[in-house]
């Protein structure tokens, strides 16, 4: 048996210095120490059968010779690299899933890089926030009914005493009087942030994105506002999209304006090719957001000279622009927060 076993060995040791590759190792190591029928297992089996000294001492020559095979099939297994020994790198990869950012973070990209280009700063401001920046320091004091029109959510928590309650912001204007007390003028910032208020339907989702612009400086005109909107427009929209503005209030501007784009399912004539009604935009435009001259009293509270400065300020929903990119049909802004990867995956 003992011999038999150092035989095993010898011829082992020479077939794993023999091998070439880590393939043929492998052959090796399951003809000596398979488990069924390698032939060390297969000479172990007649082990029972010896007297019990010869037993013992033939049991241990086995560990042995079986530890030094190992150990002489590992080092040469080193020898071939890590690349040949257990990879065959003919075989196409595995492609691991690359996922992509969510599209409204791909807007937020594309509205900050066409701002920038203008001399724009993006800046941000709180999201939650007190009454008296989303509102009063917007020229809405307290119980002044346009406050109704932010259906706004307040926070279970300890008033201010001087600032009121705290918000969360119903939409980004809170950033205009936060800026002014921030920064130096000239200012030109574009604050992007979610904004929370209490509806849902096709077209609101309870927490959503607004681009706030806001340009604070001497001898700012209505011309600079259009100009800046229509500027935008083109950019984010297409060169072939128009703007329009109507008449609004805003209790933070004066004079208030609303923007409309025409639409881009039936270009702005309200009618299909066939004659019927487009239903997306009922009539050829489509609302965009508001937007005006900032109030005297807002730049006041923002420690701004009105004689001095003058300003501009607009704020727009970001899923809302999104959706009038021109091509997309999507028909209800909620699916934008559904996650659902086939839909997110298409852009
Ligand atoms: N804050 C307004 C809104 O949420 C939009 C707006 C911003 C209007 C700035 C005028 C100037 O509807």
């Amino acid at each position: 048996m003992e011999q038999a076993l150092q035989q095993l060995r010898q011829d082992a040791e020479a077939r794993v210095a023999a091998a070439r590759d880590a393939a043929a190792l492998r052959q090796v190591e399951i003809e000596y120490l398979g488990r069924g029928d390698g032939k060390l297992t297969v000479l172990l089996a007649g082990l029972p059968g010896l007297p019990l000294e010869q037993r013992k001492s033939a049991g241990q020559l086995a560990n042995e010779v079986k530890a030094a095979i190992i150990t002489r099939l590992n080092e040469r297994r080193a020898t071939f690299g890590q690349a040949e020994s257990d990879l065959d790198v003919t075989q196409p990869g595995i492609a691991p899933q690359v996922g992509h950012r969510h599209l409204v973070t791909q807007a937020i990209d594309e509205i900050t890089a066409i701002f920038e280009r203008i001399g724009f700063q993006r800046s941000r401001h709180s999201e939650v926030d007190w009454e008296h920046y989303a509102f009063a320091a917007l020229n809405m004091p307290a119980d002044h009914p346009a406050r109704d029109e932010w259906e706004t959510f307040f926070v279970d928590a300890e008033p201010h005493s001087k600032l009121g309650r705290r918000v969360l912001t119903p939409h980004t204007s809170n950033g205009q009087v936060r800026e002014m007390e921030q920064r130096r003028l000239p200012i030109r910032m574009v604050n992007i942030g979610k904004c929370y208020r209490r509806q849902i339907d096709v077209s609101h989702v309870p927490m959503f994105y607004q681009f706030e612009g806001l340009v604070v400086d001497e001898g700012i005109t209505m011309a600079h506002l259009v100009g800046t909107l229509d500027y935008f427009a083109k950019a984010f929209f297409g060169p072939d999209r128009k703007i329009r503005i109507r008449p609004y209030h805003f209790q933070f501007t004066e004079p208030s304006i609303e923007i409309d784009i025409n639409c881009a399912v039936c270009g702005g004539r309200g009618q299909l090719a066939d004659g019927k009604i487009c239903r997306l935009c009922k009539q050829g435009w489509l609302e965009l957001g508001g937007a005006g001259m900032v109030h005297p009293n807002v730049l006041k509270a923002g420690k701004v000279d009105p004689k001095k400065y003058s300003g501009f300020a607009f704020g727009w929903g970001v899923e809302r622009c999104f959706l009038m990119k021109s091509g997309l049909q999507i028909p209800d802004i909620r699916m934008l927060y559904e996650n659902d990867l086939r839909f997110l995956q298409q852009f």
